[in-house]
């Protein structure tokens, strides 16, 4: 990966202490073994929000994954992926290549719209029905980053108006932001920039929780919720699942591990499905997340590193990895269904 690339996908925010304790918290807690039930083979399907999928797990939207794959087209190569493995992608606002194209590649997976939300409704709007258009079968609107997080590593590298002006053709194809150009992008390269910059970071709160919920028909997915409270307000707003993720500790920094934010946000969920994300690194910690009552669960990092080193097939290998040793840790463990992984289980490590 170019240099401004690496440093951009592999820092967090502040000291990148949320981003370390993400992976750390994994290692303080572990699975209670069961003996004399063993079963030829175990059960990893689960329903959410109207998808049968083969497994627990999906990709999380990267917004710079386009630029991650050695052949410059990594929705597509990440979209490909999914169509292999089964395992859904959220497609991010930010793309290299425009959502339709992404969601062509899908095959029989099921793919999921990752909305930024602008600052211009009608755009909002647009992009949204563009995704139902194309076939997306979920809508994830991101709550964590509405501004972006305080990067201090390599600020120059990080913040490159390289990585940003390459990933917006959501935006460049999109009948609504055209029209607010105020001229066209070949005649200036950097007006799609400076406009896009105008649009991006939208200060939601709660009152608007209605309007979005208002954009779609799909099942609304709310990303980067962490409190209780919030689980409850986004449940009596209409949310159809809750996303416990910090981001993977590139936004706001000094936080908790999002896996111990996950038991509270389970509770307060009292039902609906709870999606998470933020320092899965193996077969292990996805049985931890399902444990502790994720519904499904989400890699970035890992997924991103698959597709720098080997495109496709890179992702697909990680993919298998990971899911293999998740079977293989159930099975040994003695829990041959999701269902028989509950919260009694895990234990701390004493780390
Ligand atoms: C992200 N993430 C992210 N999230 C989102 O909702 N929209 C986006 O466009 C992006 N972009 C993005 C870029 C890069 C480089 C990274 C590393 C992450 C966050 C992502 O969806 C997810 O929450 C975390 O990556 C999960 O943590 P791990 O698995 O990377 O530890």
């Amino acid at each position: 990966m170019a240099a401004d690339l690496w440093s951009y996908v592999s820092h967090g925010s502040g000291d990148e202490s949320t981003q370390a304790n993400n992976v750390a918290a994994f290692q303080r807690i572990g699975v209670l073994p069961r003996m004399l039930r063993a079963s030829e083979h175990r059960e990893l399907s689960v329903e959410l929000c109207g998808m049968s999928l083969p497994t627990p797990l999906f990709l999380a939207p990267v917004g710079v994954i386009g630029l991650c794959d050695p052949q410059g087209h990594g929705e597509v190569a990440t979209a490909q992926a999914a169509a292999r493995t089964g395992v859904p992608m959220m497609a991010s606002t930010m793309a290299v290549d425009p959502l339709e194209t992404v969601a062509s590649h899908f095959g029989d997976t099921p793919g999921i719209f990752q909305l930024y939300t602008p600052t211009d409704r009608d755009l909002a709007q647009s992009l949204v029905h563009r995704a139902e258009n194309a076939g997306f079968r979920a809508l994830v609107v991101t709550l964590d980053c509405w501004h972006t997080g305080w990067r201090p590593r390599d600020p120059l590298l990080t913040d490159s108006p390289r990585l940003r002006s390459d990933c917006l053709a959501n935006y460049l194809t999109d009948p609504v932001f055209q029209r607010l150009l105020p001229t066209a992008p070949d005649d200036n390269p950097s007006v799609a920039l400076d406009t896009w910059n105008t649009i991006f970071g939208n200060r939601l709160t709660w009152d608007d929780l209605p309007w979005l919920r208002s954009l779609t028909e799909l099942p609304l997915i709310l990303k980067g919720i962490g409190h209780p409270e919030d689980v409850r307000r986004a449940k009596d707003g209409g949310a159809d699942a809750i996303y416990c993720s910090n981001h993977g500790g590139r936004q706001a920094n000094g936080g908790l591990a999002a896996i111990d934010l996950l038991p509270s946000v389970v509770a307060a969920a009292d039902g609906l499905p709870v999606l998470f994300d933020s320092g899965i690194r193996s077969g292990a910690d996805i049985v931890k997340a399902l444990a502790l009552g994720a519904t499904a669960v989400g890699i970035g990092h890992p997924y991103i590193y698959g597709l720098a080193c080997g495109g496709t097939d890179g992702i697909v290998n990680v993919l298998n990895a990971l899911l293999q040793e998740t079977d293989l840790l159930m099975g040994l463990d003695g829990y041959p269904t999701i269902a028989d992984l509950t919260p009694e289980v895990i234990l701390p490590t004493g780390r």
